[in-house]
């Protein structure tokens, strides 16, 4: 069982945590794979609060926890109105006393912690302006079916914009002796902020920015990309289609990149802005694994955190 109560970022994770939740979610994957079922959440709930639109963390949450015994309910944007209908400490501490687990997509960071500082049972986060923490691990566990367990010593490079996605995977690669390798235009790179709290989460983190993207593909085991236009951020579309144009996954950044490179992509992608079809759709790919696994991943940390038992709330600081 996991130590950690909520998993609000990367650094909530020990890291005895990370191999567990690695370990477990590769086996829950090999138990479908042999249809066997686990039903070890059979009466459990997990509410899922969504702010932003979603397919992937929407579908593979609700069907892990189905697949698990238990069963999430949806909760619409405007459903409960977080934050403007009721007080988010309200709603987390209505909430604790209905389900047993808060799944949470939303703008501000804050109002995962917010939730987190006031429920009495785990909080997961299921991205926010800040962080997609379950993306980054699901990642992981993508790299390392390709890679194996060990990646120390591998070189990861994120093409495009220095953000939420981006953030989780330099902590994660951080903590796992991963090489992150960041390849955007000036102004877009990961803040001293974030590099401030990523180098406390993890210390021997080796963050390498670049401007131009073939330098930073030069070797690289993993291509990553992600939307050059995050949501919320749609206002800013004209001037990002300018600036990214040229942080774009393509054949030739590929054919800079080690032979057995993979490419990855968090999803929904933009084919034909950061990334080609030739690239998405190509041997390289392993984007349609990575948002299987998402699924795969999710259940191992729902069977960790799920079956705690509620305790009284702890105020939970904005990790990173
Ligand atoms: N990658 C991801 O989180 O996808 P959704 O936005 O569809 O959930
Ligand atoms: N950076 C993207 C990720 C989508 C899964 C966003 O926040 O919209």
């Amino acid at each position: 069982m996991v130590d950690s109560f909520h998993l609000v970022s990367i650094s909530d994770l020990s890291d005895a945590d990370l191999a567990e939740i690695f370990e477990v979610a590769a086996d829950l994957k090999a138990r479908l794979r042999r249809n066997e079922v686990c039903t070890s959440l059979a009466g459990k709930t997990l509410a899922m609060i969504f702010e932003k639109p979603s397919l992937r963390t929407r579908v593979s949450f609700e069907v892990g926890m189905n697949q698990l015994g238990g069963r999430a309910i949806y909760l619409a944007p405007n459903e409960i109105g977080l934050g403007k209908r009721e007080a988010t400490r309200d709603v987390a501490r209505v909430l604790s006393g209905y389900v047993d687990g808060i799944m949470a997509r939303t703008f501000a960071h804050q109002t995962i912690t917010d939730l987190a500082s006031y429920s009495r049972v785990p909080v997961i986060n299921g991205l926010s302006d800040w962080s997609h923490p379950c993306q980054a691990l699901a990642d992981v566990m993508t790299a390392r079916e390709a890679f194996g367990a060990d990646l120390k010593g591998r070189t990861w490079t994120f093409i495009g914009d220095g953000n939420n996605v981006a953030r989780s995977l330099a902590i994660l690669c951080g903590r796992l002796g991963i090489t992150f390798r960041l390849a955007a235009p000036k102004g877009y790179e990961l803040d001293d902020t974030f590099l401030t709290k990523a180098r406390k989460a993890a210390p021997e983190l080796k963050y390498e920015l670049y401007e131009d993207p073939r330098e930073a593909s030069r070797g690289s085991d993993v291509l990553y990309t992600d939307t050059w236009i995050s949501m919320g951020q749609e206002g800013e579309r004209e001037e990002r289609m300018k600036i990214f144009k040229s942080y774009q996954i393509n054949s030739e950044l590929l054919s800079l990149a080690t032979p057995e490179a993979i490419v990855m992509h968090c999803l929904p992608a933009y084919r034909g802005l950061e990334i080609t079809d030739d690239a998405m759709d190509g041997p390289h790919s392993r984007v349609f694994d990575e948002a299987e696994n998402r699924m795969h991943l999710q259940k191992a940390v729902l069977l960790l955190l799920l079956q705690k038992p509620r305790r009284d709330p702890v105020p939970c600081a904005e990790g990173a």
